[in-house]
């Protein structure tokens, strides 16, 4: 993979594109659009929140190949493709070839997150830790395996299936229930082939790279909260909540994780050929016999950046377009706020199986320098005003000098929130707050 774009010095990014309509692109637009040498942020689809914020603005374009014309048109210095989707159809290495500076991986380097197999194997191949596993290709197969291995095991569809692809089980009957679902065809493709997964146990935690292909530079750590309902209960979602950093991983265990998973990976990338231009997300679980990974993603967790954007110093803008022109070298030093941020997201009645849409928000509390209200699931009406439209609607992000202020902050803001059937979790950050559960 090349980059054709020709190398800009950091003071030519004027114009960004932003691709994606969630909180994690509204997040992205609001932490860029500090930086004041930047001049205009589009946001394409982007949402109901997306003109809040000084210098941003939705473009409404659908098709790959507007976009790159209007790219070009607008004079756009730097793309950054939020959602795995047009990562894995390869949208970057289509605006590659048409000379776009972009953050975000190649269609190759996608395969991170959009093949659990092509993960696996890589893992294997640069001993990077992870739980054992099978891939299969057939019910019969996965049923065998599930026969002789004689315990729970955890049924993984091969490719993205919006989060839904994993389930957990907590018996032989439910792997097999789960084995027969994954081959019926319920995840399409994603489902032609199956990961079996040993069941492994740990608090888990997010880590994050930011690669320009060589080299990387690692966020803080940050907690999901993947569960819908409090004491992780209920179905998976998105992600209900987050907070960084999480204290769980201090600064010496993550300089040892980058040494152990993120510097692997992006080596076992360049082996591959492949100029991992981008984020690399790994999702891992703290085990007694050490850490391993449990997933990659190839983009910025969602609701996760959301915590994470406020943290980030103003060079933020200069370091993602760095990346993007493979030289990180050139970027000054990232520097992170040092404050906890909180992250507490308001779904849809009905998220996830059936959210919701179409009902007014009512919104009276201010945005200040300790929080933020990212959008998501909104759109604007026909009477300007803020309506629902998917199932995880806002996140209200909060910062303090402990969690608990920070998330005392954020829920007295959600106070000031309200659609009809708006739910969230009150337990978000239970593990660093004092609160009993
Ligand atoms: P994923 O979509 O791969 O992140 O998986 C969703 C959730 O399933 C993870 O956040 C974990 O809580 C759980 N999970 C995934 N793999 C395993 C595993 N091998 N053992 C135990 N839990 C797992
Ligand atoms: N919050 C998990 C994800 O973005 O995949």
């Amino acid at each position: 993979m090349t980059n054709n774009s020709k190398v800009q010095g950091l003071s030519e990014l004027k114009r960004i594109l932003i691709i994606g309509s969630g909180g994690r692109e509204n997040a992205i637009a609001w932490a860029l659009s500090k930086n004041k040498s930047i001049e205009q942020i589009y946001v394409c689809p982007g949402n109901g929140g997306t003109s809040n914020f000084q210098k941003c603005i939705c473009l409404k374009t659908k098709d790959e190949e507007t976009i790159i014309s209007e790219c070009q048109k607008l004079k756009i210095n730097l793309v950054i493709i939020g959602p795995e989707i047009p990562l894995a159809e390869g949208l970057a290495n289509k605006m590659r070839e048409a000379g776009i500076t972009v953050f975000g991986p190649c269609k190759e380097g996608a395969q991170l997150e959009a093949s659990k197999d092509w993960a696996k194997t890589l893992m294997i191949e640069n001993n990077i830790p992870t739980a054992k596993y099978w891939t299969t290709h057939s019910k019969e197969e996965a049923l065998g395996i599930l026969d002789r291995f004689k315990q729970p095991l955890v049924i993984k569809a091969d490719g993205l299936a919006a989060g839904k692809g994993v389930t957990v089980c907590e018996t032989i009957e439910q792997s097999r229930n789960a084995i027969q679902e994954v081959f019926s065809g319920k995840f399409g493709s994603a489902g032609n082939k199956v990961i079996l997964e040993e069941r492994i146990e740990g608090p888990e935690v997010s880590i994050f790279a930011l690669c320009d292909g060589e080299k990387l530079i690692v966020l803080p750590p940050a907690q999901d909260h993947k569960r819908l309902l409090e004491g992780d209960e209920g179905p998976n979602t998105g992600g209900m909540g987050a907070y960084a950093p999480a204290p769980l991983v201090n600064q010496k265990d993550l300089q040892e994780l980058t040494e152990l998973i993120l510097i692997p990976t992006l080596e076992g990338l360049k082996k591959k050929k492949i100029k991992y231009i981008g984020v690399i997300y790994a999702g891992l679980m703290l085990t007694a016999s050490g850490p391993k990974v449990i997933e990659f993603n190839c983009r910025f967790g969602d609701p996760e950046c959301q915590a994470l954007m406020p943290l980030m110093g103003e060079e933020f803008a200069s370091v993602l377009f760095s990346c993007a022109q493979g030289d990180l070298g050139k970027a000054p030093k990232l520097t992170f706020k040092d404050l906890c941020s909180a992250c507490i997201v308001a779904a849809a009645k009905g998220y996830p199986e059936k959210p919701q849409k179409g009902d007014q928000i009512h919104i009276t509390s201010e945005s200040n320098s300790s929080i933020q209200l990212f959008h998501a699931g909104t759109t604007i009406s026909q009477f300007d005003n803020i309506i629902t439209s998917g199932g995880r609607v806002l996140s209200v992000v909060a910062q303090g000098e402990n969690f608990d202020k920070a998330f005392e902050l954020g829920y007295d803001t959600l106070k000031q929130i309200n659609f009809d059937g708006m739910h969230f979790r009150k337990d978000i950050g239970y593990q660093v707050r004092n609160i009993s559960t």
